[in-house]
């Protein structure tokens, strides 16, 4: 059985108070979900991480929301691995498309971020998804094949148990607008099938495949009845911890329906 999992990415919001505010919020409403199949990670900024102790519940865990290819030395502004590792983290987002379009990212660069982090022991989500310039013309099945074959398809098989896929169309990001579920359905099953193809229908079968992209309570239970989406990273409707404990209960019982 593959972990269901509800990842939040904060982003560049909440200053340190408000963050420490809604991760005990967040861990509270939690508890009740330990006996249930499902993993939650949360990806506050950086400098929120020390302060969070994440082994309050053993069904949780925090993610740094990028890593350095590098690991260690003059590099201003940067977090390394170790760093990241030093704080209590256990993941990594690698290839968010804000970091790939603000910095230009492409993904020969998240590789080597893929490499350090797997090396070092992080788990990682890598995010993929298209923009809607290339879904206009029908490219998305390509386009997500080369971001998740040319950055993960060359791990070994072990290490590539330690990924978690976040399909993220950009332009769902923050937008408001969903990708619908026959959309999403159609991409997830499209990255399980590579996966197959590279590995095996067993390490396929035992991914787990993310949504992102404007998921909230509202829109996730037909998103999360969709049989290859196994959870969601989600960035706005994270920030507010009954939205999204509604958004984990949501991903509980479809699943349970399933
Ligand atoms: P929104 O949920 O705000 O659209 O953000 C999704 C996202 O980018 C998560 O990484």
């Amino acid at each position: 059985m593959r972990r269901n999992i509800l990842a939040g990415n904060w982003k560049m919001n909440t200053s340190l108070f408000e963050g420490i505010e809604l991760f005990n919020s967040i861990v509270e409403k939690s508890y009740s979900f330990s006996d249930k199949n499902i993993h939650f990670i949360i990806a506050p900024p950086y400098t929120h991480l020390a302060t969070m102790d994440a082994n309050r519940l053993i069904n949780l865990s925090l993610a740094a929301q990028n890593c350095s290819k590098n690991e260690n030395g003059a590099f201003t502004g940067e977090i390394s691995v170790d760093i990241i590792k030093s704080v209590g983290a256990k993941a990594v987002i690698i290839g968010h498309s804000e970091i790939r379009q603000n910095f230009n990212e492409k993904n020969s660069s998240l590789k080597e971020k893929v490499d350090v982090a797997i090396g070092k022991g992080l788990d990682i989500i890598y995010c993929c998804g298209e923009t809607d310039k290339n879904r206009n013309q029908n490219d998305q099945e390509s386009v997500v094949e080369n971001q998740v074959s040319e950055a993960l398809f060359h791990l070994s098989y072990s290490d590539f148990g330690k990924v978690i896929v976040a399909y993220e169309p950009v332009w769902a990001i923050g937008t408001g607008i969903t990708a619908s579920p026959e959309q999403a359905q159609n991409i997830h099953a499209f990255i399980r099938g590579l996966i197959s193809n590279r590995f095996d229908t067993s390490l396929a079968n035992s991914t787990s495949i993310l949504y992102g992209g404007s998921c909230n309570s509202k829109n996730a239970k037909d998103l999360f009845e969709c049989k290859d989406i196994d959870g969601g990273l989600i960035g706005g409707a994270s920030l507010k911890a009954d939205e999204f404990i509604h958004i984990a209960t949501t991903l509980v019982a479809a699943k349970d329906n399933e």
